[in-house]
């Protein structure tokens, strides 16, 4: 039985992982689920924080409160140190963060049936790109978080680093692998010779071969989706009287998941009144600000997420957008989607590409790309990723455990 666990704090899900012999690696968390949305809800109404799905449900039930998503976008930021307002209260980031990450906790070791005070956390290769100093404020916030909620030894692991030992506790010879990890936040990469062998030995620096990623992920998807497609229905791109364009800062702040609360602020209400007064088009901000009113973004958001994981499957899909006043039937279909995120795909495919000119490895030299997270659901993205290595055998592994699976397994590593 291992002594510590993995924890994968995810921009959208979250997991724990403990290896133990006779029991599946991850831990239940929800409604006998591995993942926990990393999501939390504060409700205002009776001053009570809730989780996950619950935390969704509550919202969406209507309850008077907060809704956080994406808190691991904060990390790194200045908005770390900001906070929210709920009920008239102000409630600070860290403290939302550190709430969630001592329920996740809590509820490993409730699963467990003991508790943990070491454990390997997980990391993007880049919580922020091109600056290491932020990068770097980034890990040393989240090891604070853990530490506030009663871990003691903490260890940082690279995310495709922990999906590289997931995936190669699956293998039964030597092989070089891309390990892709496309996640809510990130898209994170590692090039790992990886064999049943080499994955006994404790110092693995000569078998990975190069790390890379990018701060492009799941949420950045559904903003684009959400600017092409839902954002023009409330105003965005429209005019005013005197031609002017309505600024876009409402329209950002409400596509990008971790700013929707930024949209509620008093000074953006009385802006946008103004605004309304003075719109060609009242019908859109109209539905903007009745949005807002109702404090809706996230459902919004969420709208626009669950269009963009029906366009994995179906070339159109239809969203029903009930709660917009007047209400919206939208359609949406594939080839709009690709165009709006073709941009952040060519940054993906960039990082790929410096990633194996780091390494020194020619594209044909690879020989089995490995997709985990949820993004990798993305067709466009993992069309394009499988083409930088043509020859390369494609496998999908468990797109919301891998990572949480290799965590535990590198904890078994570095805490016994
Ligand atoms: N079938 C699908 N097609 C496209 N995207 C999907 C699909 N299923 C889930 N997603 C997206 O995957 C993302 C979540 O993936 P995952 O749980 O791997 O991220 P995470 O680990 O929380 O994030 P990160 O590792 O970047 O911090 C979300 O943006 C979600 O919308
Ligand atoms: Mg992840």
């Amino acid at each position: 039985m291992a002594n510590a666990c993995g924890v994968d704090f995810g921009t959208s899900n979250s997991t724990v992982g403990w290896v133990r012999p006779g029991h599946p690696v991850m831990l239940e968390l929800e409604d006998g689920k591995a993942t926990l949305p990393s999501v939390v809800f504060f409700n205002a109404e009776d001053e009570e924080v809730t989780f996950g799905r619950a935390a969704l449900a509550e919202y969406l039930a209507g309850y008077e409160g907060r809704l956080m998503r994406s808190m691991k976008s904060l990390l790194g930021t200045s908005l770390i140190d900001g906070q929210t307002e709920v009920g008239g209260r102000a409630l600070p980031f860290r403290t939302l963060l550190s709430q969630f990450i001592g329920e996740v906790k809590r509820r490993a070791e409730q699963s467990a049936g003991r508790q943990f005070t070491s454990a390997v956390f997980g990391r993007p290769v880049h919580f922020i790109d091109d600056s290491r100093e932020n990068d770097q404020l980034a890990e040393d916030t989240l090891a604070e978080v853990a530490r506030s909620v009663g871990f003691k030894d903490i260890a940082f692991q690279f995310e495709p680093i922990a999906a590289a030992f997931d995936y190669e506790s699956q293998i039964s010879r030597e092989e070089l692998v891309l390990i892709a990890d496309i996640g809510g936040g990130t898209s994170d990469f590692s090039l790992v010779r990886l064999s049943p062998e080499r994955a006994k030995k404790t110092e693995r620096r000569d078998d990975i071969l190069a790390n890379g990623g990018v701060h492009i992920g799941g949420t950045d998807f559904d903003k684009y989706l959400s600017l092409s497609s839902v954002m023009p229905l409330l105003g965005y791109g429209s005019r005013l009287r005197n031609n002017s364009e309505v600024p876009s800062s409402y329209f950002f702040n409400l596509a990008t998941w971790h700013t929707i609360n930024q949209a509620y602020t008093k000074k953006m209400w009385t802006q946008l009144s103004d605004l309304l007064r003075d719109s060609a088009e009242q019908e859109k901000l109209g539905r903007l600000q009745k949005l807002i009113d109702q404090r809706a973004g996230h459902w919004l958001a969420m709208k626009s997420e669950e269009g963009k994981i029906a366009l994995s499957d179906a070339p159109k899909v239809t969203l029903e957008l009930d709660r917009l006043s007047p209400a919206v039937t939208l359609e949406l279909c594939r080839a709009q989607f690709d165009d709006a995120i073709g941009h952040l795909v060519g940054s993906v495919e960039s990082t790929v590409l410096s990633l194996l000119r780091d390494a020194g490895v020619a594209p044909a030299d690879v020989d089995t790309v490995f997709f985990t997270g949820g993004s990798s659901g993305v067709r466009m993205l993992r069309e394009r990723i499988g083409a930088l290595v043509p020859s390369a055998r494609k496998v999908e592994g468990d797109l919301f455990g891998s990572i949480g699976a290799g965590l535990a397994l590198d904890a078994v590593r570095k805490f016994g």
